[in-house]
This record gives structure tokens, sequence and C-alpha cells, in this order.
């Protein structure tokens, strides 16, 4: 690794007082907006190191004409004040920042400085702890107890956030051991792993979510969710690495690296290459060491910080407006390089995503070889944010085009500008394809979303294994010994590609020899011929869903179904809607019809349509069908209750019926019932200890019943 001073334009010496109070306003502006962009909204829009840059230049001016100085300049302050919908918590003492170096003679210096300061001849010992790019948190403990965690926010004041950290499993309930502080706040960093950010932000472009741009802004994003729900299902980490108030400390004489231990002892997780260093030789051969290291780490570091052990020394060095004298934060230089894109290619993913991907000419970034990047979606490529706003100034991505890649938080790879100056004349723009270009089906895009889809449900190979087990899970065919692992060894064998394969297996079987698998044996092989047999027969609701439909779940089969009755009615219906789609809009009978099922709107019945006018899912269907003995029609469901066509979801612990008893009651009488609360539920049902979907109902402003009222509106 090698560091690079990074010097913003050194000369103030022509800059006239006047000037200089014109640029630290601008300056003062352009930082508090990327602050808000970075803390508030998890969106930075320029580089760690250009952020830096406007900061040092601030301070400088400040430094020559100290009267510019006000109060309320970013350099007097930390970060964006807290965002609205947390409640605010005071950090009894604030969470300040660090002042950067980035060459080695800056940190030569802040030891001699630290040496003058505290007139010690030799230097003093010195924690060097890698720079996690995460978030900082607070963690109050009374008597061992969490009692609250809070962001930084401003420094001073930050968010609330104690529910949601407490489904963090680095973070301990209660601290572990003896010499614990009656009060403490203990400090530390939130991250994601690279791998798990990979895994979530896949998840996530699949269903057309936020993606975000590094683990830290996945990191960020995922600890301020207003739905616990949604903060537990996300990987998050921490390690412990400082603290804030300390009643009492856990032992004699404490230093930095001992308080380290502690929290290790205490439950937390400690970074495992904090080094302790007696030199500056030390300390830069170790940010060396972890810089060579960077790219394997399995979380993301933005440099090395370093900290004086010994806490009385740290006291007696205090603090320099924002930033502490005792510590000081080494970072990696900016990881970018200049490449030319020579191809975009779109990847189809296992639910019909397209996602388009940049191929680079190979250019080695932060000592990494870089070959691909990412371009998420279709506006991506335009130049337009999730947010409908301009990214990269608005300009949009072509072939051909000279592109600056960075490294964003040292996984994938972005696409941070294109250098104009080189776009080759006949550069196009680029057209999104409406073809999937892996089985050719057409494509569409919801209206609010971003993502391309392919509409092959049922016969597109890069979507097959998913559907297909889709296709056998348990509320669709769900046939005995036939799970997602024998799907995906049929599937990879080549046996089954489709739906109605599954069913010809038997009379293909003098040639597979299943009997000869691993794990297999003739009466094994009997019975899943005789399980798949018996499945011959099936509901027509199980039919449907197991289709594997956008945005056609259970509960959408369920009334697709009861509307329709029985298959006969339900294909004339689909067909007839989705032949006229082309030439009369959705204005047909047929779609009407669909669409005015209570339970059903426009993006569920958009979606039917779409999977009905694409001829391949047709064909792959009547394949199946060809297959099925018989599919059981459904009972017509009552439209003349109190709760026809209404969403109820029913949550807590039920006293005067089961969980299923209530379902169907709910659904002959011609109710959809949820799995989650949304603003799209009419009621929901509450028992004992209900928990988030309840609060989410109450904040949701969604009726609310318990049992006895529900039965009441039923009319028992
Ligand atoms: S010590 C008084 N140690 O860097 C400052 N900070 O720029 C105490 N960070 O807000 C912070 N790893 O979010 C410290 N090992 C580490 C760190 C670390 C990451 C972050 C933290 C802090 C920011 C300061």
């Amino acid at each position: 690794m090698v560091s690079k001073s990074k010097s913003v334009d050194p000369d103030l010496s022509k800059l006239t007082r006047a000037k200089a109070k014109v640029e630290a306003m601008r300056l003062r502006l352009a930082i508090e907006g990327h602050d808000k962009a970075y803390y508030q909204d998890d969106a930075p829009k320029i580089s760690d190191a250009d952020y830096d840059a406007l900061r040092r230049r601030l301070e400088a001016i400040e430094q020559k004409f100290p009267e510019l100085v006000s109060a309320s300049s970013p350099s007097q302050t930390v970060g964006a004040a807290p965002a609205r919908g947390f409640a605010k918590v005071q950090h009894v003492v604030p969470m300040l920042s660090l002042g950067n170096a980035f060459a080695d003679d800056e940190v030569a210096e802040f030891v001699e400085r630290v040496q003058r300061f505290l007139k010690l001849d030799d230097v003093p010992a010195i924690v060097a702890e890698p720079k996690i790019d995460g978030l900082s948190l607070s963690l109050r403990y009374e008597h061992g107890e969490l009692v609250r965690a809070a962001t930084r926010g401003d420094g001073f004041t930050g968010e609330d956030v104690t529910a949601n950290v407490r489904t963090i499993a680095d973070v301990p309930n209660t601290l572990k051991g003896k010499a614990i502080p009656a009060a403490c706040e203990l400090r530390g960093e939130v991250y994601m792993l690279k791998h798990d950010f990979l895994a979530l932000n896949k998840r996530q472009e699949e269903a057309g979510e936020t993606v975000f741009a590094n683990p830290r802004n996945s990191a960020a994003g995922s600890l301020r969710q207003k739905d616990v729900a949604i903060t537990a299902s996300r990987p998050l980490k921490f390690f412990a690495y400082a603290w804030g108030l300390m009643s009492d400390y856990p032992m004699d004489e404490p230093t930095q690296h001992k308080m380290l231990q502690w929290l290790d002892r205490a439950g937390f997780v400690v970074n495992p290459e904090i080094t302790l260093c007696h030199s500056v030789e030390d300390a830069l051969a170790f940010y060396r060491r972890i810089g060579e290291q960077r790219a394997s780490l399995p979380y993301d570091i933005d440099g090395v910080v370093y900290k004086v052990d010994r806490l009385d020394y740290q006291e007696r060095l205090g603090f320099v407006s924002r930033s502490p004298r005792w510590a000081i934060a080494h970072k990696f230089a900016a990881e970018q390089a200049t490449t030319v894109l020579e191809k975009i290619d779109i990847q189809v993913g296992r639910t019909g995503a397209m996602t388009p991907v940049a191929r680079l000419q190979p250019v080695t970034v932060g000592g990494v070889v870089v070959q691909n990047a990412t371009l998420h979606n279709e506006d991506y490529i335009k130049g337009i944010g999730n947010d409908g706003e301009p990214i990269r100034d608005g300009v949009d991505i072509r072939e051909g085009d000279t592109v600056v890649v960075q490294r964003a938080g040292d996984v994938i790879p972005q696409i941070v500008s294109v250098v104009m100056d080189k776009r080759p004349a006949a550069a196009e723009p680029y057209h999104f394809p409406h073809k999937c270009p892996v089985c050719g089906s057409h494509a569409v895009r919801e209206e609010g979303e971003a993502v391309w889809r392919c509409t092959g449900a049922l016969i597109c190979p890069a979507q097959a294994v998913e559907r297909l087990k889709h296709f056998v899970s348990r509320l669709a065919f769900d046939i005995d010994g036939l799970g997602e692992k024998q799907i995906e060894l049929f599937h990879e064998r080549g046996w089954v590609q489709e739906p109605a394969d599954i069913f010809t297996l038997k009379a293909r079987n003098a040639d597979l020899k299943l009997e000869q698998l691993e794990g297999y044996g003739e009466t094994s092989v009997r019975n899943l011929f005789a399980a798949i047999d018996a499945r011959r027969t099936i509901e027509l609701h199980r039919l449907i869903f197991a289709l594997g439909i956008r945005h056609v779940g259970e509960g959408n089969a369920k009334l697709l179904a009861r509307h329709y009755g029985t298959l006969d009615s339900f294909l004339t219906a689909m067909r007839a809607a989705a032949d006229a789609q082309t030439e009369e809009g959705n204005a047909s009978e047929a779609y009407q019809d669909l669409d005015n099922i209570a339970g059903i709107g426009d993006v569920v019945a958009e979606a039917v349509v779409e999977f009905f006018a694409e001829e391949r899912n047709i064909k792959a269907l009547d394949a199946l069908l060809s297959e099925l003995t018989d599919v059981l029609p459904a009972e017509k469901a009552k439209s003349d209750t109190a709760v026809a066509g209404k969403t109820v979801v029913f949550t807590g612990s039920l006293s005067k019926f089961t969980r299923d008893e209530a379902k169907a009651t709910a659904e002959r009488l011609g109710a959809k019932v949820a799995g989650s609360v949304s603003k799209k539920t009419d009621y929901v049902v509450a028992g004992e200890d209900a928990g988030s979907k309840l609060t989410k109902a109450k904040d949701l402003g969604v009726t609310v019943l318990n049992e006895d009222e529900w039965l009441a509106l039923i009319g028992g």
C-alpha cells in the first residue's frame, strides 16, 4: 500500500479575508449537504477522500482566519443532526470524530505532538486498530444491563435504536464478569460482512428493493429501520473499541489495550487484528500489513486508528475542537482507476430480475484486478438514482465509454463517472433489452420499480431451479420425497427442466435409473413415484400458486381459484385477458373482471396477464396439464359477508380458535388472510402477546380487533 500525501491547494497566502469568507461559507454548505447525505440518507454523493479534502480546506481557512469560525461550523460539529422518526438520545460524553492523516509523516507528526504535549522523551505505547467502515454506536449499560443504544447523530444527540440493536447478536444484553461499572457507555462500530452485504443486495435487487452501494450504507440502512423485524433479518455485526461515560474503570491503571481485553471478557467482539505498537515504525508497519490484507478481510476498513494507550495520557491530552489529541485516523488512499467499458451484459437472477453488468477492460484498482462492475438497473445506466435524482451529474453510461471505476466499500466495483472527453463519437445511448437474454420471453418493468423482469417463469433456465423448488413447495404441489435438494439434483442432471418433467420421471426411469443414485433404493424410488402420482389430482388454488406468477402468493391464488371456480373457466378468462391485452390495453372484459376481484389489485392483475401473455408459459402449462388427471374446483367464496374482499392478519396467540381454523373461516367468508401488516390490511386480529405486527397496525392506523370482536364481526 503506497501512502500518498493528500493535500488540498495549500496556497492560502493569496487568499484575502473577503474571499476566504465566501469560500468558507460555500465549503460549510457543501459539507453540511454531504453530512446529511452520509449520516441521514446513507447515500453519500462524493468519495471519502473528496469529503476529507473539503473539511481540510475549511479547517485550513479557519486556521488562517479564526474570526470566521462559528459554533455551527462543521469544523465544530460532527455528522448531521438525527433524522426524524427515532427518539433523541443525549450522549453523556459526546461521540466525537477523529483527525485524519494520509501520509506517513503526518503520523510521525501526530506522535511528536503527543510527546511534546506530554513532555515525553520516549514514544508512548500506541494501539493500532483497523478503522472499521461502518457506523458508530453507543451502548449504555446500567449495572451490566443494556438500557439504551444510540447512533452518533451529530455527536451530542443521536437516535434511540435500542430495540433494533437488541437484535444484533454481537451486542450482549448483559455484561459478563465481576468488575462491572454501575453505569457506562460502551462504543464501537456496527458493520456488515462483505459476503453478507453481497447476498443481501442480491436479495434486494431481485425483490426490486433498495440496493445499497456498499456494506457501510447497508449496515446503516439496516440499523435505522422502523420495523425491528427488518433489522433482525439483516446480518449486522459489531466491534467494540471505545467508551464514553465510565462510572468506574474495571481495572487499575487502565489503558486502551487493557480496556479492549475487558470488553472482550465482558462479552463483546473485539477486532483480532488490533496491535500494541511501541514506535512510529511499528505503527506504520501495521498500517502497511493491514493495507495489504484489506481486500481479503471479511469486512471493510478505510484506514487505521492509532490511539495513545495510557488513559491518563489520553485524559491529559484531551480534545481540540471535534477530535481527540490522543488519536488519529490514518486513511487509505481512495481506490479508483480509469478503464474502458467494452460491453453491457444482462444477467438474469433466479427470480427473473435482469441486472446489467459492465464488462471492463481489466484494470487494477487498489491491488485487485477488476473486470466487471454492477450497473444495477436501467435507471442507473441512464444516470438516475433510486430516488429519481440524477447520479453522476445525470450522465448516462454507454458501451465504449471510458469510465472511472471505484471499488466501493472494497467489494463491488462501481462506475463513479464517465470521462466525457473520451466518449467515442459513435457511442449510442444504451437500450435496455425488453426480452430475457436467457429464454427469450418478454420482460416487464412494473410501475414504480427499477427492475426489468423476465416473464418466462415456467421455462426460463435462469429461473428454473427456484421455480421448480417453488412448484414442489408445501403450499404448492407438496410432493413427499421431492424437496429442494432433490430438485437441485434432478435439475443439475438435466432430468427436470420444467414442471411437467416431474410427472414423466417414472416413464423415463428405464433410462434415468433413479434407484442408482446415492441415497436412493428401489423402495424410495417407488415411494417417490407414488407420491408424484398422488399429486396428479390437485386443488385449483395449489396449481395457481405453483405457477410462481409474480405477486401471486397463497392468498391471491385462493382468491383467483374461488373467483373462477374451475380450471377451465380460469384458463379461458386468463387467455381472453392476455389475448386482448395487446389490442385493447387492459380494457377487455376479462381483464376488468380479474381486476375487479376483491383483494386483487392492478399490480397482481397485470402480473397474471403478463404470465399468460407469454406463449412459452402456456406451452409449459399445457404440458403439465396433460400429465395431471384432475384439477379440483374451488368452493366459490361468499361475497355477501362483512369481511368479503377484506385483508386480515392474525397475530399473537389465539385462544378461541387455532390459527388454521381462523384462516380457513376468514377465507370461506371471502376474506384474504395475509402474513404481514401493510397499508392494505383491513383488520388485525390480535391475541395474547401480539408483538411487532400489532405495533405496526397501530402505527398505520389499521383496525385492531380482539378475538371476540372478530367473532362478532363475522357473526359468531
Ligand atoms: S475511536 C473520539 N476506533 O471512525 C473518537 N473509531 O472518524 C473515537 N471508527 O466515529 C473513535 N473504527 O465510527 C475509533 N477502531 C476505531 C474505529 C473508529 C472505525 C470510526 C467511528 C468514528 C470514526 C471517526
